[in-house]
């Protein structure tokens, strides 16, 4: 029983896949906008950033961060959310300002040092490997650069501190966490962190 509980989850919300994908799409386009856009608002994206969304589902924050800089990669292994993102982003797609990419954390196909700002939102919480995650994205940020992450903090194993301490062992410096209470009735505290690619 527990076993086909967290195979819907997966379908629905971990790699959102057929009809249940499309409804766990449009869920966290609704339940998880106002985080995904925060995130945004605090990367101070600038318009000639290089950016890459990880895991950006339904795509709200991968739209927000495309009418900021003109440079945005949303990086997703789900067919039905690139597709989905494809829908929400087609007139920034068509600009060029947005552009979709499958694949995972730990295998971005990304150059080493290309990238100025990674976001990832609702999504390490469920990376398989955050030694292997973490090591990626400081390989293409380049120095300088900055991540930013967010998840419901009730799903964070180890909470903000086990972050913190795997994201300080793949070498980010002036690493800062807090918490965020997204508005509306019940909707679930993000647990967020900001840390840097050390500068030269
Ligand atoms: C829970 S959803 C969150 C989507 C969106 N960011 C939000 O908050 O509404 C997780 C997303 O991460 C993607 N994902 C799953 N495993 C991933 C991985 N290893 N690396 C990057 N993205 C991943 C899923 O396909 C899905 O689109």
């Amino acid at each position: 029983m527990a076993n086909i509980g967290i195979r819907l989850l997966e379908k629905s919300f971990g790699r959102p896949s057929g009809p249940l994908g499309r409804v766990g799409g449009w869920l966290m386009a609704w339940r998880n906008a106002a985080t995904e856009r925060h995130l945004v608002d605090v990367a101070e994206l600038r318009q000639q950033d290089v950016v890459l969304i990880l895991g950006p589902g339904p795509g709200v924050g991968l739209e927000a961060a495309g009418e900021r800089s003109g440079h945005v990669i949303g990086i997703d292994p789900s067919e039905v959310m690139l597709t989905s993102c494809r829908r929400r982003c087609a007139e920034l797609i068509r600009r060029g300002r947005v552009r979709l990419v499958r694949g995972v954390a730990d295998d971005t196909g990304r150059p080493a040092g290309s990238v100025d700002a990674v976001l990832a939102v609702n999504n390490v919480q469920i990376w398989p490997d955050w030694r292997a995650g973490f090591g990626e994205l400081h390989r293409v940020l380049r120095p300088g650069g900055r991540l930013l992450l967010s998840a419901h903090e009730k799903w964070l194993p180890g909470g903000l501190p086990a972050l913190a301490a795997a994201v300080e062992q793949a070498g980010f410096e002036e690493i800062q966490t807090w918490t965020w209470e997204p508005p509306g009735r019940g909707a679930a505290t993000a647990a967020q962190l900001r840390a840097w690619r050390a500068d030269g």
